[in-house]
């Protein structure tokens, strides 16, 4: 189980570049499943979850093939043969958003059999409206032994409210709407820029859709998708992560190959606490630490309010603020899983309920600690880089879930950061005491 070796103190200088968003990849390989024509998606983040879907895709009897460029990386997909839409409980423990396969699955072939996606750290994650709206199109949907069984003749456009906002929910039953019998009047979606993303693949590929990116989309259904080749949008929470990174570092961090217009609640927040962010252009920011960070509170929202996915990350900034911050979470019910780990490390922060108070600033010394999701790995990463003395965070591979060569990028812009593999392990096995 590798981990990371890092020793803190050094500002993050120079140039880092942002890959591909790993939460539009995922439905955008899910959409190909609509067509038996190729397609093609470019600039792909090389993460755990992109080859979890690839191996899902091979259970199926898919055909993915991933092409490694110099600077993008690109997968073709072919479910000319995909027989078996069976998405097994194996691949699905490990990454819920297999579930993204059923809405595309029943559209296609008229059934699908997916297991049902186990809860994670961050929450329950339920998808029953997702199961809802698939209802609401015709499917017939039990669930037996763990697997959710659809079946559908043809999916029939139907007008779905979403009871809650779900980012996957609207993408699974976007795509099962752009093949459905006529006209689909989707509500209260998802805004999140990946369902845009989603939204122009499909489009490409021949689906009629208005409203993408919006609360209200409006799909026509067609008999057939055609392939295509579509690059994906740079991932906006790694974005948002590396301009913390700079920050709190006390840096001077350009982040390149972004989309500053995804990134508006992150870059206002950074601004209020104190941090110089400057726009250089439409996909490259500059930020630097000017002087004392400022406590300011944040409430997590669904896009374009300040995303769940960059609470943890900020929280470990607001412990070197001067002040009282609030670090509400809205979105999941159990989204702090980082606190304990950043309190270790001398942070000053009390949970209750759905509010954290993190008192700044704290003095925070290295420790081992440990990563229990995605983006709980992320702060530990960033608390690390300011912490004195070398922190060893185990279980990275939550954070290679998400984040792209993760210890290559910071390293090439100054921090000390080394991945222990084996040999750490070996070292531990020879004296099982150390820590
Ligand atoms: C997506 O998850 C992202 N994952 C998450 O990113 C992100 O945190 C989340 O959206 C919120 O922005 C992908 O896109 C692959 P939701 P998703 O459905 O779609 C409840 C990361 O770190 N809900 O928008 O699963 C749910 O419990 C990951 O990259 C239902 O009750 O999240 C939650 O409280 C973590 N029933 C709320 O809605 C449903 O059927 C929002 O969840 C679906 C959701």
């Amino acid at each position: 189980m590798d981990k990371f070796v890092i020793r803190g103190g050094n500002p993050l200088v120079g140039t880092i570049r942002v890959s591909g968003a790993k939460n539009s990849a995922l439905p955008c390989m899910a959409a190909a499943i609509l067509t038996a024509d190729e397609v093609t998606l470019e600039n792909i983040p090389q993460v755990h979850d992109i080859e979890t879907q690839r191996r899902l895709f091979a259970s199926m009897g898919a055909a993915v093939e991933m092409h490694e460029g110099e600077r993008q990386d690109r997968i073709t997909i072919d479910c000319r043969a995909l027989t078996d839409p069976v998405a097994r409980y194996e691949i699905v423990k490990t990454m819920r958003a297999s579930s993204l396969v059923l809405g595309p699955l029943v559209a296609r072939f008229g059934r699908a059999d997916v297991a049902v996606p186990g809860g994670c750290a961050i929450g329950g994650r339920p998808i029953d409206l997702h199961i809802k709206g698939l209802e609401r199109m015709g499917a017939e949907i039990t669930q037996e032994h763990g697997y959710l069984k659809a079946r559908a003749r043809r999916l029939k456009g139907a007008h779905l409210v979403f009871d809650k906002i779900t980012v996957t929910g609207t993408e699974d039953l976007l795509m099962a709407a752009v093949l459905a019998e006529g006209e689909t009047l989707m509500e209260n979606c998802a805004r999140e820029p990946e369902v845009a993303d989603l939204a122009a693949l499909l489009t490409a590929m021949g689906a009629k859709i208005e409203g993408a990116g919006t609360a209200t989309i409006r799909v026509q259904g067609v008999s057939r998708l055609h392939g295509a080749r579509y690059r994906i949008n740079p991932d906006r929470i790694e974005a948002g992560t590396f301009l913390i990174a700079g920050a709190i570092t006390g840096g001077d961090l350009i982040v390149a190959n972004c989309k500053t217009e995804h990134l508006g609640a992150v870059i206002s927040k950074l601004i209020e606490a104190g941090v110089r962010v400057e726009v250089l252009g439409p996909g490259t920011v500059r930020v630097r630490a000017a002087g004392r960070l400022r406590a300011a509170d944040i409430s997590t929202e669904e896009y374009p309010g300040f995303p769940t996915d960059m609470q943890a990350q900020y929280m470990a900034l607001a412990t070197q603020a001067e002040g009282v911050s609030l670090v509400t979470e809205n979105i999941f019910e159990n989204r702090f899983m980082h606190v304990q780990e950043l309190v270790r490390m001398g942070a000053n922060i009390k949970v209750d309920g759905s509010t954290a108070t993190v008192r700044g600033p704290a003095r925070l010394s290295a420790a081992a600690v440990m990563c229990s999701d995605l983006r709980a790995s992320a702060s530990l990463v960033l608390a690390a880089l300011v912490a004195e003395g070398e922190s060893v965070i185990d279980r990275v591979y939550h954070m290679d879930r998400g984040y792209e060569s993760i210890e290559q990028k910071l390293s090439a812009v100054g921090a000390q950061i080394q991945r222990m593999g084996n040999v750490f392990a070996a070292r531990e096995q020879a004296d099982p005491v150390a820590v």
